[in-house]
């Protein structure tokens, strides 16, 4: 079973078998991530990472992983600093740059652009967020998470909170966790609900879904409280946001509802849909899936391009 070379656009590119094994990679890891040991097996490789939307943690927890690992890496954080400025299009971009490097990550505003770029070269495409679309790599150290946080990836309920509609971490989340989990729940307010298309895919592969606005009254039952921001750039309407934005806000009163085990992920960044207070709480641990980010998304390049 070998990932090599492959491209990862949506999680629906890895087995089961082969996400625990990109988790067994990444425990392995973890004391090059801590600066700990040294490991050089991406030593000679170059990552080009073309971010055309703002990020810090993909495009530096893919860079530092890099780095650890022996590699390097070239590319930008915004499109107005490449030719793209200059009228250049996504797929002379991508044709150009595979000359440079052993594998693309990608973040582009456009749904659909990580497929599309993985069409046009042939070094192995990472889609680091492709619009509302989706967003795999979150999702592995999503899962990776959950899975540290309650011993395995299968006896939990887990509710996702927030914009369903527009977050593409969700997106890819709901499809890659209910291969594990019978049940999901969907907390949103009802302008911002998981697109049908999804709800249905789920449903037809037997998955109970839950659709709810109403947090307080689902928190009680839950383990994992997946909490998302309000996708603010990607409304047509900005009056509309400003009309739903705080819908949602956990904090240590809302808490005091769950249960004691309850671990509240989210992918960062957060605006207010979390108040600093509960960072110190043993309920919070979105700081771990940063780090956890690192470990594997290390696993990842390794097994896709070491
Ligand atoms: C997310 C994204 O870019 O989709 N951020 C991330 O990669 N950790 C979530 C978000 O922007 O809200």
């Amino acid at each position: 079973m070998s990932i090599s070379g492959r491209d990862i656009i949506t999680l629906e590119n890895l087995s089961d078998g082969e996400i625990l094994q990109i988790f067994e990679t990444a425990d392995k890891f973890e004391p090059v991530a801590r600066g700990k040991e040294k490991s050089d097996v991406l030593e000679g490789k170059i990552i080009g990472a073309l971010f055309f939307e703002p990020s810090t943690r993909t495009r530096l927890s893919f860079k530092s992983a890099a780095k650890r690992l022996g590699g390097g890496t070239i590319g930008f954080a915004e499109a107005g600093v490449s030719s793209t400025a200059k009228g250049e299009s996504l797929a002379d971009t991508v044709r150009t740059v595979e000359n440079y490097c052993d594998a693309i990550i990608l973040r582009h505003p456009k749904m659909g652009s990580a497929k599309f770029a993985a069409e046009m070269v042939e070094v192995p495409v990472i889609n680091a967020g492709d619009g509302a679309g989706h967003h795999p790599t979150q999702t592995l150290l999503d899962l990776y998470t959950m899975r540290k946080a309650t011993g395995d990836l299968e006896h939990f309920d887990l509710g996702l909170v927030g914009d369903l509609k527009y977050g593409r971490t969700v997106h890819s989340l709901a499809y890659a966790i209910t291969r594990f989990i019978p049940k999901l729940f969907l907390i949103s307010p009802p302008s911002l609900k998981m697109p049908s298309e999804i709800v249905g895919d789920l449903s037809d592969r037997g998955v109970e879904v839950v659709e709810t606005s109403n947090l307080e009254a689902i928190l009680p039952e839950l383990d994992i409280l997946y909490v998302t921001r309000i996708q603010k750039e990607r409304f047509p309407d900005p009056a509309e946001y400003e009309e739903i934005k705080g819908t949602y806000r956990v904090d240590p009163e809302l808490l005091q509802e769950a249960k004691p085990e309850l671990s509240v992920l989210h992918p960062l960044p957060r605006v207010d849909e979390i108040s600093p207070e509960v960072d110190s709480t043993p309920y919070s641990m979105y700081f771990d899936q940063v780090f956890n980010g690192v470990i594997v998304r290390m696993a990842l390049l390794s097994m896709l391009i070491g």
